[in-house]
């Protein structure tokens, strides 16, 4: 039966971030290709499986899921380069390489659309609406000294130092929260001074959270999917 087996398959891993990895993988499987020859096996093909990642970032930096270090070229040369070393060294004819590549493929040309079924807003509190006083009452004494700054660069209109001590007071207080001494309405209400500053001064991003029913991701069957990156974009 050795003689009737002619391909050998494998699939290192989706997404993989550089070519030095794709090329230790191949070359392991390079060894058991040459293995199965000396063995009497009547080998032709090499099936490469997948890997061949995407740059959802741009970033092209390879240090982490969203991107990847390499470009199709290398990521070919890689991969015949690790095969025609080994088969070099063992004398051995070189195989057809297939790939199959997944996602490097789908992700440019699939979409999956979706309706939204709400869209929330941040309710940023109005100056008349911060409850100073209250806000005030369980403050430590150094959350105390942050707010007196924020007035005091508010006066001022000094926006870098207003967001300098916003931010400040924000921590302090949830790290106040964490230990126990700042409930959370206060909580609450800092926020809400925090973003009414950057508003005020221009350094908040209009942010909408959109509700959507994305329960289709729970019934694919196929768990390959689980932890994967899906880019997502608005269409209006
Ligand atoms: C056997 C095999 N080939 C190819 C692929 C596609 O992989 P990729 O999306 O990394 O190209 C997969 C994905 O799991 C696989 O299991």
């Amino acid at each position: 039966m050795l003689d009737c087996l002619q391909l050998l398959h494998f699939h290192i891993g989706s997404q993989i971030s550089s070519t030095d990895l794709l090329q230790e993988g191949v070359y392991e499987a390079a060894q058991i290709y040459s293995e199965l020859v000396r063995l009497g096996a009547n080998m032709k093909v090499i099936d490469i499986g997948g890997s061949l990642g995407i740059n959802y970032d741009g970033s092209k930096s390879g240090n982490s899921d969203l991107s990847v270090s390499y470009g199709l070229e290398e990521y070919a040369s890689a991969v015949v380069n690790a095969i025609r070393v080994v088969c070099d060294r063992k004398s051995i004819k070189h195989p057809i390489i297939c790939s199959e590549s997944g996602r490097a493929i789908v992700s440019h040309n699939s979409i999956l659309i979706f309706e939204a079924m709400d869209a929330a807003a941040p309710k940023i509190p109005a100056i008349n609406q911060v409850n100073i006083p209250f806000i005030m009452e369980g403050l430590s004494e150094d959350a105390r000294a942050d707010y007196c700054n924020l007035s005091e660069a508010a006066m001022r209109h000094d926006n870098e130092t207003c967001l300098f001590y916003a931010d400040q007071l924000k921590q302090r207080c949830v790290e106040q929260f964490k230990e126990g001494t700042l409930g959370i309405e206060q909580l609450g209400a800092v926020d809400g001074l925090f973003d009414l500053v950057t508003k005020t001064i221009g350094a908040s991003e209009p942010v909408r959270t959109y509700l959507v029913n994305l329960s289709v991701f729970s019934s694919i069957a196929d768990s390959w999917s689980i932890g994967q990156v899906f880019s997502i974009v608005p269409i209006h």
